[in-house]
């Protein structure tokens, strides 16, 4: 049987993405710099994509400080390049989680942050940090939540067999990677895809959006 061009998986577009709402550019640039604190346990490629965006004249805002809680994360290298203050807080310190929420929100507050953006912090929150900062905190998260919520969110994507994910910005609640929906992009899932491959595409996405839903959680606020 001829294959159908129309089903040849091997000439999708690998960029192609659909962000959904399109944020005015307007909103990006208007009104006083937002002062953020940025909270990261890893890599940190999100946090530098804020600095970017901010340094591009993206993104009116000012990032505070970042607060990391692993000793290792490369997220605190980025700062020191940005000349951000960067402040550790290892949860191996904190007996209850609630006191490592506590030293957060106080260093925050330090700091004069207005708006939270966890920006791949691998620490689950309690009520002490959310209702220090109640609808001013923001995640991001590597699916379309609500599927897929939790850790190995993209194996999960492959595992499923979809065909495709993205990613979220969300307001953050209680429950784990739920709270209102900002913003999403799709990532289409390639036949080829390994977790790593599609991560990294779902990261270029994660990029963009990022600064645009900060922009849309404070404006209109
Ligand atoms: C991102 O994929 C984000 O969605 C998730 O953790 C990852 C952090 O990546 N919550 P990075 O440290 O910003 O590179």
């Amino acid at each position: 049987m001829t294959p159908d061009p129309a089903l040849d998986e091997s000439s999708l577009d690998s960029t192609a993405s659909l962000v959904s709402p399109s944020v005015p550019p307007s909103l990006l640039t208007e009104g006083v710099p937002l002062k953020l604190g940025v909270m990261a346990s890893g890599s940190g490629s999100n946090f530098e994509a804020v600095n970017s965006a901010i340094a591009k004249g993206q993104l009116n805002a000012q990032i505070q400080v970042l607060i990391y809680n692993n000793p290792e994360a490369k997220a605190a290298v980025r700062a020191a390049n940005w000349n951000i203050p960067a402040v550790l807080l290892n949860h191996r310190d904190f007996q209850r989680r609630e006191d490592l929420d506590q030293q957060i929100v106080y260093t925050l507050r330090n700091y004069e942050v207005e708006w939270v953006v966890m920006a791949g912090w691998m620490r689950l929150i309690t009520p002490v940090l959310i209702d220090a900062f109640p609808n001013q905190i923001i995640n991001i998260h590597p699916s379309l939540l609500p599927s897929f919520r939790g850790v190995r969110a993209v194996e999960q994507a492959l595992e499923a067999g979809v065909k495709i994910t993205g990613c979220t910005v969300h307001i953050v609640c209680l429950e784990v990677d739920s709270g209102p929906i900002l913003l999403q992009a799709a990532v289409p899932v390639l036949p080829d895809d390994t977790s790593q491959s599609l991560h990294a595409r779902i990261q270029v996405q994660e990029h963009r959006i990022l600064p645009q839903a900060i922009a849309l959680a404070a404006r209109k606020h």
